[in-house]
C-alpha cells in the first residue's frame, strides 16, 4: 500500500506517494519532484554527489530513507542561492571557474556551505578535513580549495 509523505524542499511543500518508505530521498527528489541538482554517483555514501541539507546538516540522500525526512526542512543546491543572489560559495565557484564536467559540484558546494556556516573562517586543514570523503574525478581539488577560501573571505 502506498504511503503519503510530505517533503519540504527549498521552501515548497510537496506530498508524494511512495510504495516503499525506505526509498532513497535522492530518488524522491529526482524522480518524483524532478530536481536534478543532487546527483547519483555511487549510491553508497562514498562520493557525496547526492548531498542535500536536512535541517541545515549535509546528508547523503542516496542512503537516506525518504520516510525519515518527512516534514524536515530540505535544501538542495537550487535552494542555496539564486542566480541573482548566489550563496558566497556559489559565487566563489564561478569566480574561480572551478567546474570541469560539473558532475560532482553539488556535493562539494552543499558540503562547503555547511562547513562555512559552522566555521566561517576555516584554516586550509579544516577545509581539507571538512571536505574529505567527496570525490571529483576531474581533479579540481585545488580550485575548490581556492573557492572555499574566497567564499570565507566574503563573510
Ligand atoms: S551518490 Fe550518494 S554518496 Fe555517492
Ligand atoms: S568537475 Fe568533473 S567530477 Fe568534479
Amino acid at each position: 500500500m502506498a504511503t503519503q509523505i510530505r517533503l519540504i524542499v527549498d521552501g515548497k511543500t510537496h506530498t508524494i506517494s511512495v510504495e516503499d518508505p525506505n526509498m532513497p530521498l535522492l530518488y524522491a527528489l529526482r524522480d518524483e519532484l524532478g530536481l536534478d541538482n543532487p546527483h547519483f554517483g555511487c549510491g553508497l555514501a562514498q562520493c557525496g554527489a547526492c548531498t542535500v541539507h536536512v535541517n541545515g546538516e549535509p546528508i547523503r540522500s542516496c542512503v537516506t530513507a525518504v520516510s525519515t525526512v518527512k516534514d524536515a526542512k530540505i535544501t538542495t543546491l537550487a535552494g542555496l542561492g539564486t542566480p541573482q543572489h548566489p550563496h558566497p560559495i556559489q559565487k566563489a565557484y564561478m569566480e574561480e571557474q572551478v567546474p570541469q564536467c560539473g558532475y560532482c559540484i553539488n556535493g562539494w558546494i552543499m558540503t562547503a556551505a555547511a562547513l562555512l556556516k559552522a566555521n566561517p573562517h576555516p584554516t586550509d586543514q579544516q577545509i581539507r578535513d571538512g571536505l574529505a570523503g567527496l570525490k571529483c574525478r576531474c581533479g579540481t581539488h585545488m580550485a575548490i580549495l581556492r573557492a572555499v577560501k574566497r567564499a570565507a573571505a566574503m563573510a
